[in-house]
């Protein structure tokens, strides 16, 4: 078996779907993505940011407003605080880069100053969603390179936990949010992340129009079972993954903070109408 036929096999918990991939060596990055959260403390070769940042710029950028930024923190002490207000995460700490990336309507602004013209458009929800969905594609493009180059990853949605302290950390102007970190390092092989299943491909492709499932056993199939075995294969709490995600969504006081982000985002010069 190729390694991308077994890493299909592990992220559908050994019921792989019927399809061959093709041989090429994207798929076996794709197949392969795990979230690294045990790192080296080694440094970062030097091209290794440069080559990153490009990635990230050849994605699609929705009318190629490219509102979006991203901040390389490298700093120790820096690192440190951005754990603490992320939930003192440790593999924030370990890894020698967190990059912050940012929705960022703060040069079309300036732009707009600059130019003498409004720019009221940047005032919209719609706008903050596409500078977020920007922001999100430029890091998953950085987030294949690095996993190409043989790097580990794991994004920061802890970023959004204290929006504004981490808006004063990183010197952040109004109308720049960091949507979420993502760390990068050299993986260490002594704590290997294992691929994760996901659901059956049944359970989230609809076709032409979608069809509404009735029953839990419609919505997730055996994938409870997988997840279940994963957990149990990882020596972590072995629990159903439909629970977990009702848990994790029981209510504010699960969302770390994050429940008050409308009134941080008004704040940082988001009106969202
Ligand atoms: C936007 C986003 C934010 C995330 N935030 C965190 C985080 O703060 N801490 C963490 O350890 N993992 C974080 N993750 C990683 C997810 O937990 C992980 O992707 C998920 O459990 C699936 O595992 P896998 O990436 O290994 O396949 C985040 C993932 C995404 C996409």
């Amino acid at each position: 078996m190729s390694q991308t036929a077994l890493s299909l096999s592990s992220r559908y918990g050994g019921t792989p779907p019927a399809v061959t991939l093709p041989a090429l060596p994207i798929f076996d990055t794709l197949l392969a993505h795990a979230s690294v959260r045990h790192f080296l403390p080694d440094a970062l070769p030097e091209q290794t940011l440069p080559t990153l940042l490009a990635a990230a710029q050849s994605a699609a950028s929705s009318s190629n407003l490219q509102t979006w930024s991203v901040v390389a923190v490298q700093s120790q002490e820096r690192r440190d605080r951005l754990s603490q207000l992320a939930g003192n995460q440790a593999h924030i700490r370990q890894a020698p880069l967190l990059l912050v990336w940012l929705a960022d309507l703060s040069r079309t602004r300036r732009m707009g100053e600059q130019l003498q013209a409004p720019v009221a458009g940047t005032d919209y929800l719609d706008t903050f969603l596409m500078s977020a969905i920007d922001a999100t594609l430029a890091a998953q493009n950085a987030t294949l390179a690095a996993e190409a180059l043989g790097l580990g990853t794991v994004y920061i949605g802890g970023m959004r936990n204290q929006p504004e302290a981490v808006a004063q950390e990183l010197g952040l102007p109004p109308g720049v949010f960091a949507v979420f970190g993502l760390v990068v390092g050299h993986p260490d092989p002594a704590k290997p992340a294992a691929i994760k299943p996901r659901l059956p491909q049944s359970k989230v492709l609809h076709h032409e129009q979608y069809q509404t499932p009735t029953t839990l056993a419609e919505e997730v199939g055996d994938y409870d079972a997988h997840h279940r075995a994963f957990q149990a294969s990882q020596g972590m709490p072995i629990k159903d993954w439909s629970q977990q995600v009702v848990e994790r969504l029981h209510g504010p006081e699960c969302l770390s903070g994050r429940h008050l982000l409308v009134e941080s985002l008004h704040r940082m010069g988001f009106p969202l109408r």
